[in-house]
This record gives structure tokens, sequence and C-alpha cells, in this order.
């Protein structure tokens, strides 16, 4: 049986990628967030989970407005880093897990998720700035990836109840799943930051403090916010912590934390980190 060893709730801040691309996690701008990562990444090792499904956010990368899927999820063997604009990140492919994420792809749809299935998907920051911070840079990622993309960029995003739910039927697939396997499920995204609008540069650090209490404390209180409480309290773009909630959702009901790192600002945004595992 394929088993859930732990969650991680990650910021996907596309100058992270960047600082990890072009060496400056030791300049002093990066350095109190980049001390942060060698125990999150000491814990992935220790982990090292055969298959990592992570809960991420397109940017107009791979979908425009043309298709809109609300969540899409990658059965492909290979997902390749996407251009957005100035070339793709110089990161390895993603290597997917086409037999466990086609029975995703089953025991969620006949669990009532209407899923996206896709076979062809570039993947942008939103997927590989997470990976970036929990693998440091290696030739090849140590870990399957099966990518699930979620739509928080075009009104109307699913609600966070929606993707909690959505967490814990994964993990019934998961825990379905006949083989014996390992499973690292990412949350990915936030925390709050606007980017657009007369509120561009918001940040709301006791907000975003809260929130990570409450994926281990109230956590009914997280899984009811509206999304109108998101766009006041963490901004336009903070509605991405929604993806937080698949993950949560699927450590079933009673999670630990085990590591949390949050430094405020990383370019526009509160960024935050956290390692939980089912309690
Ligand atoms: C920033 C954050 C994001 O989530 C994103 O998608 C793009 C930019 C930022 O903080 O600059
Ligand atoms: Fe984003």
């Amino acid at each position: 049986m394929a088993r859930i060893l732990g969650g991680v709730g990650a910021s996907h801040v596309p100058a992270v990628g960047a600082a990890i691309d072009y060496g400056k996690q030791d300049e002093p701008y990066w350095q109190p967030y980049f001390a942060g990562l060698p125990a999150a990444r000491q814990w992935m090792a220790d982990s090292r989970p055969d298959v990592c499904i992570v809960a991420y956010n397109d940017h107009a990368s791979a979908f425009s407005l043309e298709i809109i899927p609300t969540f899409a999820l990658g059965v492909a063997p290979r997902f390749e880093p996407a251009d957005e604009a100035f070339g793709p990140r110089r990161v390895p492919s993603l290597v997917g897990h086409p037999e466990l994420a086609w029975h995703l792809a089953e025991s969620l749809i006949h669990d009532e998720f209407d899923l996206t299935i896709v076979n062809e998907m570039p993947v942008d920051h939103g997927c590989t700035v997470p990976m970036s911070v929990m693998f440091g840079q290696p030739d090849e990622w140590p870990t399957r990836i099966i990518p699930l993309c979620v739509n928080v960029i075009q009104y109307p995003p699913p609600t966070g109840h929606r993707c909690f739910e959505l967490g814990r039927a994964i993990r019934r697939a998961v825990e379905s799943y006949d083989e014996d396997m390992t499973v690292v499920v990412f949350g990915t995204g936030g925390m709050s930051h606007q980017l657009q609008g007369q509120r561009a540069g918001l940040i709301n650090a006791d907000f975003d403090v809260t929130f990570l209490d409450d994926l281990t404390g109230d956590l009914q209180r997280l899984v009811e916010l509206p999304h109108g409480t998101y766009l006041r309290e963490a901004g336009s773009e903070g509605i991405e912590l929604v993806m937080w909630l698949i993950m949560r959702g699927a450590l079933g009901d009673e999670a630990k934390e085990v590591y949390r790192h949050h430094h405020v600002p990383t370019s526009n945004t509160s960024n935050g980190l956290i390692i939980l595992e089912p309690a």
C-alpha cells in the first residue's frame, strides 16, 4: 500500500528561484531566508519519498484564458520547465509517475472530483520553485513528481473547502494504491501578497502566521475561510493559499508540525515554508 509521509507548504516566489539559479543565496538580502532551508531539505533527504504530488498553480504559462481547468492532473512521464519569457529555468525536467497518476485520476473522479487529465503541461515557477526550495540543485530531482495544477488565476477559483476535500480524497486514493511506496504532498503558493492594483505590495504577516498556526490548530476556521477574507486580508494573490489546504487535507484528521520557516519579505510576498506529518 502507498502511504503519505508528510506535507510541505511552500511559497513559490520566482525571485527565490532566480536567487538559487544565479547563486545569490549568501547575499545579505537573501541570507536570512536561505538560512531556513537546510533543516527542511534534511527532512526531505531523510524522508526520501518515492513520489511527490505537487498542488501548484500555473501563471498563464501552460494554460491561457482559452482553457481554464479548475483542477488539472498531470499523468505524463515527463514535464518540462516552462519558458516564462526569459527562457526555461535550467532545472531538471520533472519525471512523472503515470501509473500512480492514472490511479489518482480514476479514484478521484469516481470520488466525484471532476479533474481534467493532462498529458502535456509545461510547469512554471509555481511548481519548479518549491522543488528548488526543498531539493536544491540536483542533476535530476530525487523523486517522481505528479503535478496537480489548480486555477487561482482567473475568477472563480475553487473554495478552500473544496481544496481541503480534494486533499482528503487524495489521501484515500493514495492509500488504495496497491504498491508499497511513500508519498509527500505539496501545497504551494502564497502567502499574503498582491501584485496588482492600488494595494500592490500588500503583505499581512499576522494573517500568515495565524494561517500557519491553524494548519495544526483551528483547522475548521481555515477550511471555511471565504474568498473575500483572503482577498481583504492576504491580497489578491493570497488566494494561492487555498492550495495549502489540499496538502493539509491529504494528511488526515490530525497532523503535527515538524518544521516552520517564515521570512518577510522575499520579493513581494511573505514567504512561508512548513512541514507537517500525519499525527
Ligand atoms: C511573486 C509571487 C508570486 O506568487 C508570483 O507568482 C509572482 C511573483 C513575487 O513575490 O514577486
Ligand atoms: Fe504565484
